[in-house]
């Protein structure tokens, strides 16, 4: 029998589907990537189509990016769908991209089943509709004992609000004394987080070309390395991503040290 490492090695080394993966390391992968989406009302505008359809588009790059992290063999993988600011968007499009959110979840959940990826959700998930949420939960629950990779949705995600929660539990837990307020360290503040179970990213994609974070797992991100591309999110590839890992691997990491040569 071929282990997993050496079946993912075979895999990285042959030469379909993509030759950009003749030359990614497997020994170097970041063990969390998180992306912010955007671009999919772009997309939709310069092709005369409303911003619903650029959604159902970027599904579908949904779609790819997943298949392609659980191919690689990325262990955690983050996806910001909807944030916390997503809710003041109209109503209609809020609505399309709850029904959108179910109909994915629905129509993946056989695909996560098969290929041991576990579902989980980081945000408000309280504030979203009851057919979503439920549709969220019941696929949680499906794929809740898979272990080849964990699929993060950011959804009703803000990254303030996260921190404003975890030190309002902090806070109860020193009144309550469970806690002792001189015990209050970077790693404690960390396992408040929705992301407690969850390494830091080691490499943040933004799509469509803003410099910017929009509340993105602000504590998280002490010393992700970021990568923006031009790309509208429908528009995103397999290989385009391929190519930012390669470029992730050629970059050092110094956390804030200095390396003497
Ligand atoms: C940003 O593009 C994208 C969003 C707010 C939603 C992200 C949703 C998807 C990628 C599709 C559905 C996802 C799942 C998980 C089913 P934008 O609308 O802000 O684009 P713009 O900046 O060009 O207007």
């Amino acid at each position: 029998m071929v282990s997993t490492k050496r079946k993912r090695k075979k895999f990285l080394n042959s030469n379909t589907p993509s030759e950009a993966y003749n030359v990614l390391d497997c020994n170097k992968l970041p063990s969390h990537v998180a992306i912010i989406m955007d671009g999919n009302g772009r997309w939709a505008k310069q092709r005369k189509l409303s911003r619903i359809e650029g959604h159902h588009k970027g599904a579908e790059a949904v779609r790819t990016v997943v298949r392609t992290s659980r191919e690689i063999g990325i262990p955690f993988l983050t996806l910001y769908a909807f944030s916390t600011e997503n809710w003041e968007r109209p109503e209609k499009e809020v609505t399309a991209l709850m029904v959108l959110l179910k109909h994915f979840l629905r129509s993946e959940q056989k695909e996560m089943v098969d290929n041991n990826i576990r579902l989980d959700a980081i945000g408000q998930i309280d504030r979203l509709p009851e057919d979503a949420r439920e549709e969220l939960h019941h696929t949680m629950m499906l794929t809740q004992k898979n272990t080849g990779m964990v699929l993060s949705l950011a959804l009703s995600y803000g990254g303030r609000a996260e921190i404003t929660k975890a030190v309002r539990e902090i806070v109860d837990d020193v009144i309550n004394q469970k806690i002792d307020a001189d015990t209050i360290s970077p790693e404690l503040i960390s396992g408040y987080l929705y992301t407690q179970k969850m390494p830091d990213p080691d490499l943040v994609i933004r799509t469509s070309g803003e410099m910017r974070i929009s509340n993105f797992l602000l504590w998280q991100i002490a010393y992700s390395e970021i990568y923006i591309t031009d790309t509208l999110w429908p528009d995103f590839s397999k290989d385009e991503f391929v190519d930012i890992l390669k470029n992730y691997q050629l970059r050092e990491r110094r956390f804030g040290r200095v390396f003497f040569q």
